[in-house]
């Protein structure tokens, strides 16, 4: 089957992605995918026959709101407060009943590309109602298609960014529980003979931008341009570390990009700070949902992987200090020239407690 892809903005690109996948450059080292590099992107191979549906059956709705992000930056607290934000008036925040208490934030709000390549079908998200709430993992901006990007679809895209450090840290610990989870199935629990995947590896593969999705800081970059080009319009970009740091504001923002304000009403009823608790750290990570079951992406992830430590900093309990200088020098050149800058996100939301507590 033949699509267009419109890569960097330039000349439409005829592929057929059955055939071309398999003569794309491989990466087999970074787990849990086999990824093949893309549009300058590496991206899991699984999911690359979605893009071809995304662009060539995929019918937007001008009141899409689409979220994004690099994986490990905040994806899944992100679809817990746009989803919160924007089915408020059937499920008040405030409910204990509320559906996010018994649905999990990836069961409310599915991955897009992972479900379209699974199912071979745009059905799911063809029947959910308007206003909907998408969310893409892996597609970086050049690779949307014209029918989301345009002035004229009036779709939205919310975007999260994090501190590469704790991205790195936060997808390494993951893959290596998604290792030990599939070593343990085979061998009933014997994971002896698992291979080691260490930090060395890790972080190797990351600089090189050779890791899902990577390079993390071109995926960054590419949303934070638009979000500069076309400012309140198109790309509401935000920051990991700003959302905890100031949940309540971010929320207000979240909420006014998708054209649903908080009225005074609300203000005072407090449902902004309703929304903030709902999807806190500790309360997701607190209810059964999101302790028990799993979810199969092309693997198994517990949905207790994605609640780990929830803050910033803490790749310094896992990184030296050589390593995080090796990242961020990396990180420097590349951003260099671009106007972007991760700098000054991290730190100041630090502090000793929950930088130390344990993993
Ligand atoms: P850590 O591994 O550093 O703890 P993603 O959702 O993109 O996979 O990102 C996962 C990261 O977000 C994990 O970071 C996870 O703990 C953190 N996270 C999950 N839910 C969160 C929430 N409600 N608030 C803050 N961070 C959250």
């Amino acid at each position: 089957m033949a699509t267009s892809v419109n890569v960097h903005g330039e000349d439409k690109v005829v592929v057929d992605m059955t055939k071309l996948v398999p003569s794309l450059p491989l990466e087999t080292r970074c787990p849990p995918f086999p990824l093949r590099q893309y549009g300058g992107f590496w991206l899991p191979e699984g999911i690359l026959p979605a893009l071809e549906a995304i662009h060539t059956r995929f019918e937007t709705r001008p009141s899409d709101v689409f979220r994004a992000s690099f994986p490990k930056s905040g994806t899944t607290w992100l679809k817990a407060l746009a989803f919160a934000t924007i089915n408020r008036d059937e499920h008040p925040p405030s409910d204990e009943h509320h559906l996010l208490c018994h649905r999990g934030p990836h069961d409310c709000v599915k991955f897009f590309e992972p479900t379209v390549a699974a199912t071979g079908s745009l059905d799911d998200f063809a029947a959910l109602p308007s206003p909907r709430l998408l969310s893409t993992h892996h597609v970086p901006y050049s690779l949307l298609p014209e029918h989301i990007t345009s002035d004229d679809s009036g779709c939205r895209i919310v975007y999260v960014c994090r501190d590469p450090k704790d991205v790195l840290v936060s997808g390494w610990l993951f893959s290596r529980k998604i290792m030990d989870n599939s070593a343990a199935e085979a061998k009933g629990g014997n994971l002896d003979h698992q291979p080691p995947y260490t930090m060395d590896q890790a972080l190797e593969l990351f600089c090189k931008g050779r890791c899902i999705t990577g390079p993390d800081w071109r995926h960054v970059v590419e949303y934070w341009e638009e979000s500069e080009r076309r400012p309140n319009n198109k790309v509401l970009f935000l920051r990991y570390e700003e959302m905890i740091r100031e949940p309540a504001r971010n929320v207000r923002k979240l909420a006014e990009f998708v054209g649903r304000p908080f009225s005074s009403e609300e203000e005072t009823a407090g449902v902004v700070d309703a929304i903030v608790e709902l999807c806190s750290f500790d309360h997701l990570r607190s209810l059964e949902v999101n302790k028990i079951g799993v979810l199969n992406l092309g693997a198994t992830f517990g949905n207790d992987f994605f609640f780990r430590k929830g803050v910033a900093g803490d790749w310094r309990n896992h990184m030296s200090t050589e390593m995080a200088a090796m990242l961020d020098g990396v990180v420097e050149d590349e951003l260099r020239g671009s106007g972007f800058t991760f700098d000054g996100v991290g730190d100041s939301t630090l502090t000793v407690s929950n930088v130390n507590a344990g993993n």
